[in-house]
Parts: C-alpha cells; structure tokens; sequence
C-alpha cells in the first residue's frame, strides 16, 4: 500500500485531497503542530479524522521533519503546509517565510539526507505574479509578488526547480490560482462574502464589511484542483504548472452573485470607501467598505492559463464559478448556527 504524507491536512485542500487518497486505498498520514488537531473540523465533517495517521511535526524544525521522514518513508508528498493568509503575511512576515520558504527547504534537505525516492508536491501560487502585466498568467509569466507572502512562495518555488534539476528530486510546483469551496476558511473573501451575506439573511448581522471590491481573480473550486494536485504527483512527469479556468470575477461581482441567489436586489452605489450596496427591495444597507481590509499593497488582477496541465495531463477544470457560488451559498444557508467552523 503506497504511503502518502500530507502536510496542511487540516486546511481545505489537506481535507479534499486527504478524502480522495483514502478511498483509493492508499495509506494516508497528516502532519500536524502541536495543538494544531483544533483544527480538524473539516477530517472530522468528512468522516474521516479516524482513517489518516496524524503525526506531531514541525515542518520549521529540520530534525524534527527529518524524523518524521525517517519513521513513515513517504512514497508521494503533498507539501500544502503555509501560512496561508496574505494579510497576515504583513503582521507575521518572519513566520510566512519561516514556514513557507524555510519550512520547504528543510523537507527537500531531509529527502536529500535520507536518500528517500520520493514524488513531491509543491503547494505554489498565483500570488507570486503579484502586479502582473500580461492579461493571462502562464507558466512563463514574470512573477512580481506583492507580499511577504508572496516572496516567501516564489522563493519555495524557485527551491524547487533548483533541487529538481541539481539534486534530482521529484518536484512539481503547482501553481495554483484561488480555490475556494464550502471547506474555506472564513477570513478569505469568497467565504466571508458567503457566510455573512447568510446572516444578514438571517438577520444576525446588518452588513457585510469589506476591502477592495475591484480585485479580480480567476477563481476555481477546490475539489477541482485537488484533483490536478493528485495527477501531477501521480504522474511521472515533474514540472511546474498553472491550474486555474481562465474566468475572471472581480470581487464587486462575486458580492453581486451570491447576493442574488440569496434573493436579494444588490445595488451598489458611491464610490471608493464610501461605496455600499444596498438590497433594492428593503432599501437596507447589506455591504460597506472598512478601510482596514485593504491591503498595504494590492494584487489587482489574476487569470491563468491552464493549457499545459491540459495537454500534459488532461486536467480542466469541471465546476463555474456560479456552480461553486451556489455551493458555498446553499452550504452556508444549510448550516447556519450549526456552529460549524472551518479554521
Ligand atoms: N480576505 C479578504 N477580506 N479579502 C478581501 C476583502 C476582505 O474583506 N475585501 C476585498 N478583498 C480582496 C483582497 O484585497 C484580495 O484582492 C481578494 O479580495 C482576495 O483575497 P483573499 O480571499 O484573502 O485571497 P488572496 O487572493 O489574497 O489569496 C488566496 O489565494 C492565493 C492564490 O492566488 C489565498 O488562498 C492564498 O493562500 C493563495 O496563494
């Protein structure tokens, strides 16, 4: 039975990518930080927290990794382990690069060390393109990230490459644009718009406050890309690729949408922080802008081309953004004050 090791199991994709492993029979072990087991939730909604073997390990702590890589010898790698939220990424610069950057290092040295033939998986982003300039990100656009974050991604990424073809290991970075589904964390926009525009449904909330409406991004569902990450680990190539649908939805659109399926009449009005959208049918106010959910610097536009994951694998995406809109909607309207919390 082939050994799989998931770091970031606990996060969205951990959890998607986790279920699908399991019931192909294969083996399935967790990486988690001490105390980290607070945020099983989502093994736990999908039933099967009891099925993955979670290991106590700090990807920050070479021996640590290095023992963890030692006792379970991993015959495929997701290393989906991050911190994960470009804000925060402003507030803790130092712990975004020690985990996202240092934190990869010290799994490609541990694998070098022990000499493990190992398939890894490298969690990149869309974040490192930063302010782009083509209209369509590739894998061979020029990436200009826009935070720490983003940095401390693209520096993991570059590591890839270089271990790739100097030391041989078996790394493919996925570069993955946003992903979102109904196992989102709360903090992230999509789900934020989603969740809350239910209570204001519902009347426990007035408002739902946000930052720069005018993002755009090329949003896919998670469960989706899980499946890209799983055929590129899979699969005897080791490259680097672009999974994304080549749609774009600003977030302004993606308020609208969700607003609507919830049988609102979202109309906005005003301008930069003093525009609001109001539901036509009450004349109540159900979005503001809060000033504090800007970003120092601002990642305006994200669309990628996901033709060489495409020809090379025979990914594509299957969910629209409406469908995964929908989802997350009915989802979040099905579950309201069940007190269920993906963190
Ligand atoms: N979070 C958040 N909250 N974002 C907001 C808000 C708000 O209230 N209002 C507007 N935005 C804008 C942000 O400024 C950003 O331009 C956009 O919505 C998306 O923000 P997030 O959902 O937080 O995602 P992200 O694009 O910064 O990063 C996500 O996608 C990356 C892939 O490109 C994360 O999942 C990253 O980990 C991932 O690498």
């Amino acid at each position: 039975m082939k050994k799989v090791l998931i770091t970031g199991i606990f996060g969205e994709d951990g959890a998607f990518l986790a279920k699908r492993l399991l019931s192909q029979g294969f083996r399935v072990f967790g990486l988690a930080r001490r105390g980290g087991s607070i945020k099983s939730d989502r093994l736990r909604y999908f039933g099967i927290l009891d099925d993955v073997e979670i290991k106590n390990s700090e990807i920050i702590d070479f021996s640590s990794i290095l023992k963890l890589l030692e006792e379970i010898k991993p015959d495929v790698i997701f290393n989906l382990a991050a911190q994960s939220f470009v804000q925060d990424s402003f507030i803790n610069p130092w712990m975004t690069s020690n985990i996202n950057y240092f934190g990869v290092l010290n799994l490609y040295e541990a694998i070098r060390f022990l000499k493990l033939d190992c398939k890894v998986y490298q969690a990149s982003t869309s974040e490192m393109y930063g302010k782009t300039i083509d209209d369509v990100q590739t894998e061979k656009s020029p990436f200009n990230p826009q935070s720490p974050y983003g940095i401390s991604k693209l520096a993991a990424h570059h590591l890839g490459v270089i271990y790739r073809e100097t030391y041989k290991l078996k790394i493919s970075n996925g570069i993955l644009f946003n992903h979102e589904s109904e196992l989102r964390g709360r903090e992230f926009v999509t789900r934020k718009i989603t969740s809350q525009l239910v209570e204001v449904k519902n009347e426990s909330r007035d408002f739902v406050l946000l930052g720069n409406l005018n993002a755009v991004r090329d949003w896919g569902y998670a469960a989706d890309y899980v499946k890209a990450i799983e055929m590129m680990n899979f699969s005897e190539v080791n490259d680097d690729f672009v999974v994304a649908t080549n749609n774009i939805t600003s977030v302004r659109e993606f308020f609208k949408k969700s607003a609507e399926l919830l049988d609102f009449k979202p109309m906005f009005s005003g301008n930069n922080a003093e525009e609001i959208c109001t539901d036509k049918k009450t004349n109540k106010v159900i979005m503001k802008i809060d000033k504090n959910y800007y970003r120092p610097l601002e990642v305006d536009y994200l669309r990628g081309d996901y033709s060489k994951i495409n020809s090379t694998l025979g990914w594509k995406p299957e969910t629209s953004v409406d469908e995964m809109i929908e989802k997350m909607v009915s989802f979040d309207l099905e579950n309201y004050n069940k007190n269920i919390y993906f963190i």
